[in-house]
């Protein structure tokens, strides 16, 4: 789907997150977040979505998948299968699937670009990103940087999903 996107932060071991939280915290790469979702409609799972430190996250349609049948949350638009979200998607401009593990699992197949922030170091963790294939992705942008409040580099990388 042309207008879908991935947008997640990997450790070199493929781990995402721990205990319902993330890894890591580094500034640059919320500020990386803000920059490229702001304006747009954000996909995520209940989860995640609980794990926000502000929520639902402002200056962006928040969309939350979940089974609960009926469930409201405020300020948010609610979603029960990965159909009905990209039926919506389909009116709408880019939209930004934001995770976490078990929502990128579903999506990775209907995503068009992946920003992702590759952090090079190893993490002990209880979800995975899916394995990003080189046979069915090609790299369009690197940027690399260091983190000065964790000591390790980290890069913004840009993926499109091959013709
Ligand atoms: N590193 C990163 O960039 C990044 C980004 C985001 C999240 N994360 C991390 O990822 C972890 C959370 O991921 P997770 O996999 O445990 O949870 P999740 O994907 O955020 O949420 C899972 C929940 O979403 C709902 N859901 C998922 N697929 C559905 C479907 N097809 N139909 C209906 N509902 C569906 C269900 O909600 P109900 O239970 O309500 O039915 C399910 O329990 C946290 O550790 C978080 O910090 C990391």
């Amino acid at each position: 789907m042309k207008n879908l996107s991935i947008i997640v932060a990997i450790a070199s071991n493929y781990a995402i997150g721990k205990n319902n939280d993330l890894l890591w915290h580094i500034s640059e790469d919320l500020k990386h977040f803000k920059k490229i979702t702001l304006g747009h409609p954000v996909i995520m799972g209940k989860k995640t979505f609980e794990s926000l430190p502000i929520r639902p996250l402002p200056g962006r349609e928040n969309i939350v998948l979940t089974d609960v049948a009926g469930e409201t949350i405020p300020g948010c638009t609610m979603v029960y299968s990965i159909s009905q979200i990209l039926l919506l998607c389909k009116n709408k401009e880019d939209c930004f699937v934001i995770g976490g593990s078990s929502v990128y699992k579903q999506f990775l197949q209907f995503a068009e670009t992946l920003y992702i922030t590759w952090v090079h170091k190893a993490f002990e963790a209880d979800v995975f990103f899916p394995e990003i294939s080189e046979k069915k992705w090609q790299i369009t942008e690197t940027e690399k940087h260091h983190s000065e409040e964790n000591n390790f580099d980290f890069s913004f990388v840009i993926y499109k999903r091959k013709k």
